[in-house]
């Protein structure tokens, strides 16, 4: 029995200074002390002794795993070191790096712009609605009195898509948030106030434009809504966003398919270095009775107006910006300035 013993003993501790790594010695430990190791068998047939018999075997069986568990426990501890070591030889650490550090993120500037205009609309009961990317050609361009093959299409060149919608007609990246006018319209009952903040795309690229870029569609339909309706609303964000009263801002008449009479909304710089430079802000003006009866309304009934501005332009005035690509350039260092 004891020499039974001390063989078990010897093999395993044999067993574990030859085991070069730790799954391999838990493989090895299994063979003694797992549930079907040598051991184990032994304390198993404890039960068939004499009570005297039993006591004596089993203190000198506990006795044998305590060595092995001892052994198992250093063999552990000397592989666990060794690995350290070897992965400490092999790395190296520069400790004249800098660190990592752990950077907070903040929102883009556009975003920021976005949320503050949404604020502002809601405050004064407009409802905020999303609206998708890939529009219709019909959205886009004819339900805002755009014919096809009408002049007036070619100063928003975009980028099509393969693909048509039901009616066989071409899908593209929406130029303008204007198509939410549309889509909102057909599926709201007047009173309408709604703003449409999105993304828009147009094969444009210098300064002030870039091929994506932001705008918020705005539109108040209801009986008597007049072109003095716009203007107040209008001036009063500007006011509210800009939080001064002390405005540059002026309405120059212009022309849209989708409005009449139209027009563009420009601001001055008061600072950066186009300071006293004139930027257009928004395209506006009172919805044309085509385009209210293309909402399934009766233009003699319903009147309003609506405006689509740049959230890029409003976010470059409100700070200074100079060249609107860079907002999407992703240079940390401009865009870690807008943290207010
Ligand atoms: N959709 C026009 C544009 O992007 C702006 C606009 C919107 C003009 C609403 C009038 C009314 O240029």
């Amino acid at each position: 029995m004891q020499a039974d013993l001390d063989r078990i003993v010897d093999d395993a501790l044999a067993a574990f200074a030859a085991a070069a790594d730790a799954p391999r010695l838990e493989q090895e430990k299994a063979r003694f002390t797992g549930k079907s190791g040598t051991l184990t068998a032994m304390l198993k047939s404890l039960g068939s002794l004499e009570p005297d018999a039993r006591r004596e075997a089993g203190a000198a069986i506990n006795l044998a795993k305590a060595r092995i568990e001892e052994a198992l426990q250093a063999r552990r501890e000397a592989i666990a070191n060794a690995a350290l070591e070897a992965r400490l030889a092999q790395e190296t650490v520069d400790v004249t790096l800098p660190g990592r550090g752990r950077a907070r993120g903040t929102l883009h500037p556009v975003m920021r712009t976005l949320h503050r205009v949404e604020a502002i609309f809601r405050s004064i009961g407009f409802d905020v609605a999303d609206g998708p990317e890939i529009e219709t050609d019909w959205h886009n361009f004819t339900a805002l009195n755009n014919p096809e093959n009408h002049p007036a299409r070619s100063m928003q060149d975009t980028f099509y898509v393969e693909g048509e919608d039901s009616a066989g007609l071409p899908l593209l990246l929406r130029t303008h948030t204007s198509p939410m006018q549309v889509r909102y319209a057909r599926s709201h009952t007047p009173p309408i106030r709604v703003i449409a903040p999105g993304r828009t795309y147009r094969v444009d690229s210098d300064a002030t434009h870039s091929p994506m870029f932001h705008q918020v569609e705005g539109l108040w339909i209801d009986e008597h809504i007049s072109f003095a309706h716009l203007k107040g609303v209008y001036t009063d964000f500007l006011r509210r966003f800009f939080e001064t009263d002390e405005l540059q801002v002026r309405f120059r008449p212009s022309f849209f398919p989708f409005t009449e009479p139209s027009a563009e909304v420009d601001m001055a710089f008061t600072r950066g270095p186009l300071k006293g430079r004139w930027l257009e802000i928004s395209g506006a003006g009172q919805v044309h009775p085509t385009v209210i009866r293309n909402f399934g309304l009766d233009p003699e009934r319903w009147i309003g107006f609506a405006f689509g501005s740049g959230l890029e332009r409003l976010t470059m005035l409100r700070y200074g910006v100079g060249d609107l690509r860079q907002f999407f350039e992703n240079d940390l260092r401009f865009l870690q300035q807008f943290r207010d």
